[in-house]
């Protein structure tokens, strides 16, 4: 079924990927030079995630079926320069083949965030001491959606017999390598006491380095490539030190009461010392320099910009490296007050051999270093400020190391952008601001968040679009629009009421008129938006590679928090221009991700697949690979919008946050990978932000995205989303369609296959037409704008072909099995792989129909894959339906009369496949 280019295009992911995986390891401690290992190092492996490696978290982020994947241990029996205990090794293999890796089943959110390690004796660590000069201990760890971290043991804390193994590892080695293969950061303040800590000579993450992440691993414990990750989250000692602890979890609200101190800006600013690990920490094998050698100032005013000239060079003896340029401003506390330090620029050298130097050059715009008044004490509400001061830079390798540099001096307030006042809170409450002590530190202080004055109704309403007149068919084509003969306006103008309201639906998961198995169609999902030449559109997951729920295989790169690390734009680019290049030859056109709300706390399940803590780093990332994406001629659909920042009720909890955090901390990346990384897809997020729900937040997808921003791209809901009032906000649900589509988030997702046409979800459109809530215009301008996104697509290139039944079914003449008669139920109470016979005695056209049951609640996703004779037919799709059995319409197939057998494969286990039918048409 693999297409030929889509294996080529795997095959060229595979080395960047690799180099990604190993750019994105950060090496937290190596003392006497214990790494690299050299040819006279024999190696002990301890801990099955050798074996059983995570390559990505669990959820719809991490649900690529791949090809194959390296293990650690792989990875490392690859590599010819070192030596393996392979006796240690036999052991875990043999031990593992005893105890298989528990993936909960393979359902939802089902996976446990740990694997039961092999218990160790002391005979055994001993007996691999005497071969090996030093070991290294792998702990594993996973999370994902609807899974939030916990702090328990075998989530944030290591288990007791994880904390048996490296006790006993580290009695019986002198030298010991700690390698964190986890989703994302984990307790580390057990280094500096467990049992006989001085062993432990060196500690990195590796994270989740997708499919080449064994071989990427191999690569720097070898010293093949030194490392050159840098961790872009703080690691504290205590959880309960991070500013959004004590309003992190809850399931109706969550104060977001750290404002924009959130992560390093907060430790550095009221805090240094909670810190084990800083931002933008991670050592290398050699070392560096950082010196900045000029300084200019190009400009004046807001459009001023500042360039850095900065000569990096390798002071080192042996090792070929890069590093990581960073540089921070502390800006003046003025009226607003400010941290002492935020993420303005850096870069990335080239490999840099021994003594060898490099001039890098970083850019800042000083329009970049404005903060949002959001509350006018400068004088300048709702606009963004430079407040007069000193603007003091700092370069380095991490927050903590960086060393003041330069400043300049902003004589007066300089105002750089005027807006308005946008999704501001309702809810009173206290947001941190630092307060100066007499002795001119800063210390912890709060003042009340600005709420909401603004009418968002009379907003709405003073900016209702126009409505089109209607035309009727004029024979024009979306080709035609695309050929410049017909404007977009006379286009639509075409397009009925049943047009219109069928075009903001998208059909789903595993939708026919696509790539088998993805997340969702849309565009052309009726056979009218058909005729008009609209074609049909695919989006899959992402972020890591595309997740195709038929069983269809496809590459796996590592998760966004290890790209993160990275530090290099460029790097991430290439490698998702590749991923773009695999969509494109399995028909996909948007990638749903990259995903990139910002790392509020450690325990949130789907930090994964998000890059950090920092709104910069994170928005510069997510712009590398949406520009990635779109040389490759697809998109990404950057996700989600805004502040789904826990899976815990993700749905219904309010993340109640001040209009500057809103602005500086959490649009902030989306706004960068819209003005820089070009994206034209968004997806907003399942959770209200100030009691309005993001799928249908108005000044989210008009004001600020539309308006300010210029984006004429679309929005979608994340699947299956709820909606409330758009300006009087109160209770949400999903049939709201009207809330969305006025508010500007143009495409609901998903309404099941099939299901756009016959208003499957039974949404409130066509009501709130009638009664006049709704207008013809505002439909219309959302179908403008999934239309102008459609037409830059490769669906729009592909050649138009309505779906038609499959007809690629070989009947068998015979059979010596038990069969069962096409025309009767197949009763089949499967929950894993099955395989049954039947037999068809007329042939023709026939229509599947399953009838299944899933025990979860309606965000949870499971699947099944039917093949006839072998030949992947179609994907049963279903999401949670709290156990009660429901018919899914698979697809019609054409049967020649025959024997075939129907092996049903549980790609996404959890649901039960009660019963199949095939009606004769
Ligand atoms: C997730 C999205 C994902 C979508 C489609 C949702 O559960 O939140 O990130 O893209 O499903 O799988």
């Amino acid at each position: 079924m693999i297409r030929k280019e889509a294996v080529l295009a795997q095959k060229k992911i595979a080395p960047i990927s690799r180099q990604a995986a190993a750019e994105g390891i950060v090496l937290l401690k190596n003392e006497n030079a214990v790494l690299p290992f050299t040819a006279e190092d024999n190696i002990a492996l301890f801990g099955r995630c050798q074996i059983n490696t995570y390559r990505s978290g669990t959820g719809s982020g991490g649900a690529v079926n791949v090809p194959y994947a390296v293990s650690v241990l792989e990875g490392l029996s690859a590599n010819t320069n070192i030596t393996l205990n392979q006796a240690l090794a036999d052991t875990y293999r043999e031990w593992v083949r005893e105890n298989p890796m528990d993936d909960g089943g393979g359902g939802w959110a089902a996976e446990p965030w740990f694997q039961q390690e092999m218990p160790l004796t002391d005979s055994v660590v001993k007996a691999a001491a005497q071969q090996s000069n030093k070991a290294v201990v792998i702990i594993g760890r996973t999370a994902g959606e609807d899974q939030d971290n916990a702090e328990e043991q075998g989530s944030y804390l290591l288990t007791d017999a994880e904390m048996d193994m490296i006790t006993r590892v580290n009695g019986a080695f002198e030298k010991v390598v700690i390698v964190l293969n986890t989703t994302n950061i984990i307790d580390m303040s057990w280094l500096d006491t467990v049992e006989n800590h001085q062993s432990i000579q060196a500690v990195m993450y590796n994270w989740a380095a997708g499919m080449e992440g064994g071989h990427a691993l191999a690569d720097v414990l070898c010293g093949e490539e030194s490392p050159s990750g840098r961790l872009v989250d703080s690691i504290a000692y205590e959880l309960s030190d991070y500013p959004s602890a004590a309003n992190f979890g809850r399931t109706d609200f969550n104060l977001y009461v750290e404002d924009i101190y959130l992560g390093y800006k907060y430790f550095e600013t009221f805090n240094k010392k909670a810190v084990q690990y800083e931002f933008g920490f991670g050592l290398s094998y050699t070392n560096f320099t950082q010196t900045l050698v000029a300084f200019t100032k190009q400009g004046e005013g807001k459009d001023a910009l500042l360039h850095f000239e900065i000569e990096v060079k390798n002071t080192g003896e042996q090792y070929t490296g890069k590093e990581v340029v960073q540089l921070y401003v502390e800006a003046p506390q003025g009226e607003l007050g400010q941290p002492a330090r935020s993420l303005v620029g850096f870069t990335k050298t080239d490999k840099l051999a021994p003594q060898a130097s490099q001039v890098v050059r970083i850019s800042v715009k000083v329009a970049d270093l404005a903060s949002y008044d959001d509350s006018g004490s400068t004088g300048n509400k709702s606009c963004y400020v430079l407040e007069a001061g000193d603007y003091s830079f700092y370069l380095g390798e991490s927050v903590r190391k960086a060393v003041k540099v330069t400043s300049f001096n902003q004589p007066d307030l300089l105002v750089t952008e005027r807006l308005v006042e946008a999704m501001a809170p309702i809810a009173s409450f206290e947001r941190i601001k630092p307060q100066l002590t007499e002795t001119g530190e800063l210390k912890l202080g709060y003042e009340v968040v600005p709420g909401r004055t603004i009418d968002l109704e009379k907003r709405i309403q003073d900016n209702l679009p126009k409505t089109l007149e209607m035309t009727g068919d004029q024979g024009i084509k979306l080709i035609d629009v695309a050929d410049g003969k017909a404007n977009m306006e006379q286009f639509i103008a075409q397009l009925s009421e049943q047009d219109l309201v069928a075009i903001v639906r998208g059909e789903g998961m595993c939708s026919a008129k696509v790539t088998a198995g993805v997340a969702a169609a849309f565009g052309g999902v009726t056979n009218s938006l058909f005729e008009f030449g609209i074609p049909v559109v695919a989006a899959s997951d992402g972020p890591s590679g595309i997740r195709m729920d038929s069983g269809h295989q496809a590459s796996q790169v590592p998760v966004g928090t290890l790209l993160g690390c990275t530090w290099n734009c460029e790097l991430n680019q290439a490698l998702y221009q590749l991923v773009g290049e695999e969509m494109q030859a399995n028909e996909v056109d948007t990638l749903l991700g990259p995903g990139m709300n910002i790392h509020r706390h450690p325990l949130n399940g789907r930090n994964f697949e998000y890059f950090s803590e920092d709104p910069f780093l994170t928005g510069m990332m997510a712009a590398a690979q949406t520009l990635g994406l779109k040389q490759a001629g697809v998109t990404g659909t950057i996700k989600h919008f805004i502040a789904n920042d826990q899976e815990k009720a993700r749905t219904e909890v309010d993340s109640v946050i001040s209009e500057r955090a809103i602005r500086q901390l959490h649009i902030k990346p989306f706004e960068i990978a819209v003005k820089q990384g070009e994206a034209s897809s968004i997806m907003t997020a399942y959770n209200p932000v100030n009691g309005h729900w993001t799928a249908s937040n108005y000044d989210l997808n008009t004001t600020i995205l539309r308006k300010e921003w210029g984006y004429t791209g679309i929005v979608m809901t994340d699947w299956w989303a709820k909606m409330n009032h758009p300006s009087r906000a109160g209770e949400a649900g999903c049939t709201f369609t009207s809330y969305m589509v006025r508010s500007q988030n143009d495409l609901y997702m998903v309404v099941g296959v099939d299901g756009a046409e016959p208003n499957a979800m039974e949404d409130d459109s066509i009501t709130a037409l009638e009664s006049g809530t709704l207008s013809l215009g505002e439909l219309q301008r959302s179908a403008m704008n999934i239309c102008r996104f459609i037409l830059n697509t490769p669906a729009m290139k592909r050649p138009l072909k309505a779906y038609e039944p499959i007809n690629t079914f070989t009947a068998n003449q015979e059979s010596s099995e038990t069969f069962s008669l096409i025309s009767e139920p197949l009763n089949l109470m499967a929950e894993e792989f099955c395989s049954a016979i039947l037999k068809v005695e007329s042939a023709g056209t026939y229509r599947v129909e399953a009838y299944v049951s899933y025990a979860r609640d309606a965000l949870a996703q499971s699947s099944c894959s039917l093949s006839l004779n072998d030949v992947y037919s179609m994907s049963i799709p279903v999401n949670g339906t709290e156990g009660e059995v429901v018919k899914v319409d698979g697809l019609p197939v054409i049967l020649a009369s025959g024997y075939y057998t129907v092996d049903v494969n549980f790609v996404k286990p959890g649901l039960i496949l009660h019963e199949l039918r095939f009606i004769a048409e």
